[in-house]
C-alpha cells in the first residue's frame, strides 16, 4: 500500500475520540518528502474538539512549513463514502493550503475522491476581503 494511506490509517488509529466514537485520520504529504499526521482529539468539554485536518494543519505550522510545502492532503473515516470535511476544516484548509492544492478524501473502504481545496470552500472568506476600502 503506499505509504500515505498507510500513515492515514495509522493516524485514525491514533484517533482519541471516545465521546463520538467517530475516528477521523488525516496526512500532510510534503514537497520534501516528510509527512505530517493528525487525528481528531476530543474533550469532556465536547467543543473543544479537534478534527483531524486541523491537528495535521497545526502540527505543520508549528513546525514551520507554510503554504507552499503541503503537495497534499489525505483524510480518512469510517464513512460510506468518502469522508467530508466539515466546514470549519474547510475554512482553515482555505487559509494554510493553496487554492489548488490536491484534498484526497477515503474511507476504510478505499473509496477515493480527489479534490481541490477551493472545490471543497467556493466563494471563501480570505483576508483580502478585510483589507479593501
Ligand atoms: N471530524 C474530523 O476530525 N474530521 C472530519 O472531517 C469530520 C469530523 C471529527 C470531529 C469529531 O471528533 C468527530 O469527527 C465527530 O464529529
Amino acid at each position: 500500500m503506499e505509504k500515505k494511506y498507510e500513515l492515514v490509517r495509522k493516524a485514525y488509529d491514533n484517533a482519541y475520540a471516545q465521546y463520538s466514537h467517530f475516528k477521523v485520520g488525516a496526512v500532510l504529504v510534503m514537497k520534501n518528502g516528510e509527512y505530517i499526521l493528525g487525528s481528531n482529539i476530543e474533550n469532556a468539554s465536547y467543543g473543544l474538539s479537534n478534527c483531524a485536518e486541523r491537528s495535521a494543519l497545526f502540527q505543520a505550522f508549528s513546525l514551520g512549513y507554510r503554504q507552499d510545502d503541503i503537495l497534499e492532503l489525505v483524510v480518512i473515516g469510517d464513512t460510506a463514502r468518502p469522508i467530508s470535511p466539515c466546514g470549519a476544516c474547510r475554512q482553515v484548509m482555505m487559509e494554510l493550503m493553496n487554492p489548488t492544492t490536491k484534498v484526497t478524501l477515503t474511507n476504510l473502504k478505499g473509496d477515493k475522491l480527489e479534490l481541490t481545496v477551493e472545490d471543497l470552500l467556493p466563494y471563501s472568506f480570505k483576508d483580502e476581503d478585510m483589507n479593501h476600502g
